[in-house]
């Protein structure tokens, strides 16, 4: 089957799901129920209608839209993304693989093929954390990989609970609900952007990803004392921000110490009490975000990490508090999938090859309860999370058709 994309139609609900945004363009900030959330949200599920898809919603706003296949029983063939974007973020990241899945679908439909398992598109309720401080909220309760009672507890910076930001949002019922038993799904796929830099480099079409790295975060808070900025002399200072500079430091030189290039620590977050120029830092919270491809070495690093920040508070006579957020496995694609993905590859006659994510997915959850398989497309530089991330069309066309193919040869 040669399968045409409508790379019009495709670029021009880009252009309009970017549009639903907090941040003037090309900047995109979309945080998961905001009004620029919501309303994307709902002119979505209108395309999703307008091709014929019938839609769910669970209790945390995962949204399914299936097209029903000649054996409706069957377990569907899945696919999709996410459409939250971190502050002042970029449009592809997440989109490609909504917009695109319902892309590939309409394809198949134009070009007259009838599945006969239904397929599925699934939009992944706040796969960043910007919110509520992690990441993946919908893929975790649907994975089972989050329990329902941490997760009902977890609050945003205004301290809102997610279960009452989710009702707001209009999705009610218990947060257990949303969990599906593994074996639900014959398969998973998701189609991104590389959010790095070598597909773009070896000048190839696509990566199949065999891994996705593992992730973690932590909030650091640390309190000292306030007090006047020119009263208060040096050698009497109890500085929380100065206790945090070297802590932010020690998280960059231990995350070098580690000689793994495949070892990073970012501290993206730096939230000062009271915030006045002329006021001690009395109290700062870090949020800080731990990756490896190596689990046990990042759970070391980890470990490093809270020490030297309580030995930095000691010296200062500070005190901290860290909470681990999340600290989850690395993700492993399925390799039958992988196997149908490189078929697909060669039907079409695209270039490809095996890729690690180092960016987390809404696919590190799946894989729990699904065969799961991810496609990379390039994006210009490896620039990502920035509001100048690029992916051409013609690239976002060649990871449709393959993702459409791939849909086609599962559901058949
Ligand atoms: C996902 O956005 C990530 O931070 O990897
Ligand atoms: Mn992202
Ligand atoms: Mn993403």
């Amino acid at each position: 089957m040669q399968i045409a994309i409508n790379a019009e139609r495709l670029a021009s609900e880009l252009n309009q799901l970017a549009s639903f945004s907090d941040a003037p363009a090309p900047a995109v900030t979309r945080i998961v129920f905001t009004e620029a959330d919501l309303r994307a949200r709902a002119w979505l599920k209108g395309r999703c209608r307008a091709a014929g898809l019938v839609i769910r919603e669970d209790a945390i706003g995962n949204t399914f839209a299936q097209w029903n296949g000649s054996s409706p029983d069957l377990p569907a063939i899945a696919t999709g993304s996410h459409i939250d974007a971190i502050p002042n973020s970029g449009r592809y990241d997440g989109t490609v693989g909504v917009l695109g899945a319902l892309e590939a679908i309409r394809s198949l439909q134009e070009n007259g093929f009838a599945p006969q398992r239904p397929i599925e598109l699934l939009i992944f309720t706040s796969e960043e954390p910007s919110r509520f401080g992690i990441g993946c909220l919908g893929s975790r309760l649907l994975s089972g990989a989050l329990d329902p009672h941490h997760a009902a507890d977890l609050r945003d910076s205004a301290g809102a609970s997610l279960e009452e930001v989710c009702r707001a949002a209009g999705f009610s019922g218990p947060l257990s609900s949303v969990c599906l038993p593994p074996g639900h799904y014959a398969a998973f796929l998701e189609l991104h952007i590389e959010q790095g830099p070598l597909l773009e480099r070896e000048r190839v079409q696509i990566g199949l990803v065999s891994s996705i790295a593992a992730p973690a975060s932590l909030k650091i808070v640390i309190e000292g004392e306030g007090g006047h900025a020119g009263g208060v002399l040096m050698p009497h200072r109890r500085d929380a921000l100065a206790a945090a500079a070297e802590i932010i430091l020690a998280v960059e030189r231990l995350a070098l110490s580690t000689g793994a290039l495949d070892t990073v620590a970012t501290t993206g977050l730096c939230d000062v009490f009271p915030g006045a120029i002329n006021s001690i830092p009395s109290r700062v919270t870090l949020g800080l975000d731990v990756r490896d491809t190596d689990a046990a070495r990042r759970d070391a690093l980890l470990r490093d990490i809270e020490q030297t920040a309580q030995a930095i508070a000691q010296k200062r006579s500070l005190s901290v508090q860290i909470r681990l957020m999340n600290a989850d496995r690395p993700g492993h694609c399925e390799p039958a999938i992988l196997d149908a993905l490189r078929r697909a590859c060669e039907q079409q006659r695209v270039t490809f090859m095996p890729i690690v994510s180092r960016a987390y997915h809404d696919s590190l959850f799946m894989s729990r309860i699904a065969p799961t398989a991810m496609l990379f497309i390039p994006c210009r530089a490896g620039v990502s999370h920035r509001p100048d991330e690029f992916a051409s069309l013609g690239d976002i066309c060649a990871g449709v058709r393959l993702l459409a193919q791939t849909l086609a040869n599962l559901a058949q």
